[in-house]
């Protein structure tokens, strides 16, 4: 539970003051130090780049690399690389920094317009958690296109944060839902910090948690969460109390104007994780979607429970959302956990093809220990090398494999939908 706010919260000003320049300043201070020799974050050290994987990114020959990364280093663009026996390794930081200083176009530059994607099934256990965090990875990885990332936890599980560093014991974190309850909720936590002078946006800019990935960003949740549902009723039956004529989904629009709207210039692709039912938190994600993930494992109870949820999840759309569904521009049931090899789920995965066509997602994400072992780990399999051996490397392969697969299909998804940045606004 949250406790001992009044200590935390001087840890909490300061976050909040840190927040703009957090992720460089995290990039360094990460706690999972592993490599304690070279005290950088294993994590860091596991997405760096050597030089001709560098090269490679960039699209430059060896000599024109090292011009720019001399000039670069020079001018105080980049810090220099790091060395480990005898090779020079490039973060991610180091290679978005690059590609900046060469005008590499981003996806900001070629894109207006937030992307803001849920991940929704009313089945638990799905795998609905390590679809969402496997592909805010996949995606942030993507170097020719680096966009920026936030993942929202709407699920009061707060399974995400154990993907940070956070200790969510600590009463001063915010969490999506004490954002968007915020001024509705007296004694606070986020009165507190209102209180000593911090705006609306300055709590939401300061509340989102930087990752060992310098472009995915987290807002984290907490148990405590699931007081919104009861809060947001109260808050309902006063607003039609005050106004009979007051509709019923009147609050359901506070993750748009709450939060995504404050970050909308800080991101690309917002991605959010919801609650195995169907209530006001589901309602308030659907209410800022632009595109629906519903992965499905495909077994038969998942895929008869599966069904049923997107026959009425058109009307929660239609009928609980302010915007009625108004932004969302695709959707896609997505198979996860699927077990190829012995022929198992082959049967219900070709039902689901069947019934869903194009409705279902081109590449299923596959069934392997890596994925357990990362979710164990509270890492991703795109985390994990060979030669950490946490799993076999033929299944981290296949695992790896189908996620790029996945994260293909998804980029493809969204840039077919995504509004072109006008020619002259493109630097
Ligand atoms: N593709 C996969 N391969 C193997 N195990 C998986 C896969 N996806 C999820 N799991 C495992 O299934 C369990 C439930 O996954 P989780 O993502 O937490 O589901 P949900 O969020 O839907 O409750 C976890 O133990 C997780 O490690
Ligand atoms: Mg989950």
């Amino acid at each position: 539970m949250k406790k001992h706010f009044e200590e935390s919260l001087i840890n909490g000003i300061k976050r909040m003051n840190n927040a703009s320049d957090q992720h460089k300043k995290d990039e360094l201070t990460s706690s999972r130090v592993i490599s304690e020799d070279l005290e950088i974050d294993e994590l860091i050290l596991t997405h760096s780049y050597s030089q001709s994987a560098a090269q490679k990114i960039l699209g430059v020959n060896h000599i024109v690399f090292k011009q720019i990364v001399d000039k670069a280093i020079d001018s105080g663009i980049i810090e220099k690389p790091l060395k480990l026996a005898h090779s020079y390794k490039y973060t991610i930081a180091h290679i978005h920094a690059l590609q900046d200083y060469l005008n590499i176009k981003s996806w900001k530059d070629k894109f207006k317009g937030l992307e803001v994607i849920v991940v929704n099934n009313l089945k638990g256990g799905t795998g609905k958690t390590t679809f969402c965090v496997s592909l805010c990875v996949e995606l942030a990885l993507q170097f020719s296109y680096r966009p920026r990332i936030l993942c929202i936890d709407l699920d009061p599980q707060g399974s995400i944060a154990q993907y940070t560093n956070l200790d969510m014991n600590d009463a001063s974190i915010l969490t999506g839902v004490d954002l968007m309850l915020g001024d509705n909720e007296s004694d606070s936590v986020y009165q507190q910090y209102k209180s000593a002078g911090y705006s609306h946006e300055e709590l939401v800019k300061g509340s989102v948690v930087s990752t060992h990935i310098p472009n995915l960003k987290i807002l984290p949740s907490h148990p405590n969460d699931g007081r919104y549902i009861d809060d947001l009723l109260k808050m309902k039956l006063q607003a039609i109390r005050n106004n009979p004529e007051t509709k019923d989904c009147v609050f359901n629009d506070l993750l748009q104007t709450k939060i995504i709207d404050h970050i909308k210039d800080d991101f690309d692709i917002v991605i959010i994780d919801t609650t195995p039912q169907k209530n006001v938190l589901v309602a308030t994600a659907m209410d800022a979607a632009t595109g629906l993930l519903v992965p499905c494992t495909p077994h038969a109870l998942d895929w008869d429970a599966t069904q049923k949820h997107l026959n009425s999840f058109i009307s929660l759309i239609k009928d609980e959302t302010p915007s009625t569904g108004d932004k969302l521009k695709w959707w896609k049931v997505a198979a996860t956990n699927f077990e190829d090899e012995f022929g198992r789920d082959t049967a219900i995965y070709d039902k689901m093809r069947e019934a869903l066509s194009t409705d279902l997602l081109s590449n299923p994400l596959a069934r392997t220990h890596a994925f357990e072992v990362a979710a164990q780990n509270k890492i991703t399999v795109k985390d994990i090398l060979p030669s950490h051996k946490l799993a076999p490397k033929k299944q981290l392969m296949k695992a790896k494999d189908s996620l790029t697969a996945v994260g293909r299909d998804i980029m493809h998804l969204m840039l077919t939908h995504a509004d072109k940045a006008d020619e002259s606004e493109v630097k």
